[in-house]
């Protein structure tokens, strides 16, 4: 792990992401911190469409709980956490089949969905399906929704900045979110072993990186990792990494805030190498509209409109049939350019 401060010395010179401190505006409620922040986050989304955010406000002792929970969780036997698979309906749950622009990933995951998922959701959205915790572990739900939670905050925090720095008011996108938020919370382990090594089909492919490059179809994602490495961001064509701090998180903006931005933002490409010195874990959380919602440019900007209304659900739909079956071309966000 680094200090914050070589870190920021290095970003000069290795042309790392910037990193923003939060603690000037904590609370929101100071207009003058929460403008600067904005400027910074702006500018930011435009140069990388990556940052990482220090004194956040989530406590040391409560990401200590979470990370605690993750090891001992994808310590578990592989047969108990493959009774938790996760299927083409239900999107929650263990896999470690994982296709990312048609090609395996070296990976396992487990994907937490929101809360109201729980309880069963009404038969017109796109996915059906509760979380199945696992029995052998009776902490681990109650952890990872305090998380999840945690999560839900600073993401809205984040948004409400991206839109200010778009010359919207804070709260023009909040609506989006309410009262079902479709975020879900992923839980990524990164093995140096093969993790299908014990299956006896060979059918699977060769699985070459932790993640393959893509962008996230969401509005923003805010991942924390441990301090092994190996995520890098595409800026101008380069792979640069992306340093682990400790207690940090890595945020970056999805497709969907790329088009309300009107390409101002841009979704950047990412990836994560394939581990083969140590295992390596992260924990991303997907913040994401409600299914209804239809993504528009923001009337603030001026420029030509450049992209086609997308519904929020229909787009996931169709970006995670992708994470099954190679079904050829991935939807990808430029389909929806205005020729
Ligand atoms: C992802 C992703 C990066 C990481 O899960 O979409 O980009 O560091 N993960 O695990
Ligand atoms: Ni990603």
């Amino acid at each position: 792990m680094v200090d914050i401060q070589s870190v920021n010395e290095k970003s000069i010179l290795e042309k790392n992401i910037p990193i923003i401190d939060l603690d000037e505006c904590s609370s929101g409620s100071n207009t003058e911190g929460l403008n600067k922040l904005s400027e910074e986050i702006g500018r930011a989304c435009r140069d990388w469409g990556f940052f990482q955010v220090v004194n956040h406000g989530i406590p040391d002792a409560s990401l200590d709980e979470t990370w605690l929970a993750t090891k001992n969780f994808f310590c578990l036997p592989k047969s108990e956490k493959r009774k938790l698979n996760r299927s083409s309906d239900n999107p929650w749950g263990f896999f470690d089949h994982e296709l990312t622009k048609n090609k395996r990933d070296k990976k396992e995951i487990f994907d937490i969905g929101p809360l109201h998922s729980d309880e069963g959701l009404s038969s017109e959205e796109p996915f059906l399906g509760k979380t199945p915790w696992p029995k052998l572990l009776p902490e681990f739900e109650q952890c990872m929704r305090e998380h999840f939670k945690a999560c839900e905050k600073l993401s809205l925090f984040i948004l409400k900045a991206i839109c200010l720095s778009l010359g919207a008011d804070k709260d023009h996108l909040t609506d989006c979110f309410f009262p079902k938020h479709t975020s879900f919370l992923r839980l990524n382990y990164y093995p140096v072993d093969d993790p299908l090594a014990d299956l006896e089909e060979q059918d699977h492919g060769e699985a070459g990186l932790g993640v393959h490059h893509h962008t996230d179809s969401g509005a923003l994602t805010i991942l924390s990792q441990d301090n092994i490495g190996g995520l890098q961001v595409n800026k101008g064509g380069r792979w640069y990494p992306i340093t682990p701090i400790d207690r940090a998180f890595v945020i970056n903006i999805g497709d969907m805030v790329q088009v309300w931005s009107n390409g101002e933002y841009k979704a950047a490409l990412h990836r994560v190498v394939a581990m083969d010195k140590e295992d390596r874990y992260s924990l991303p959380f997907f913040y994401n509209p409600t299914y209804s919602t239809n993504v528009n440019p923001l009337n603030s900007i001026n420029s030509t409109r450049l992209y086609k209304e997308i519904n929020w659900g229909e787009f996931r739909r169709k970006r995670a049939d992708g994470d099954f079956a190679n079904l050829g071309k991935e939807v990808q966000i430029d389909d929806y350019l205005i020729v």
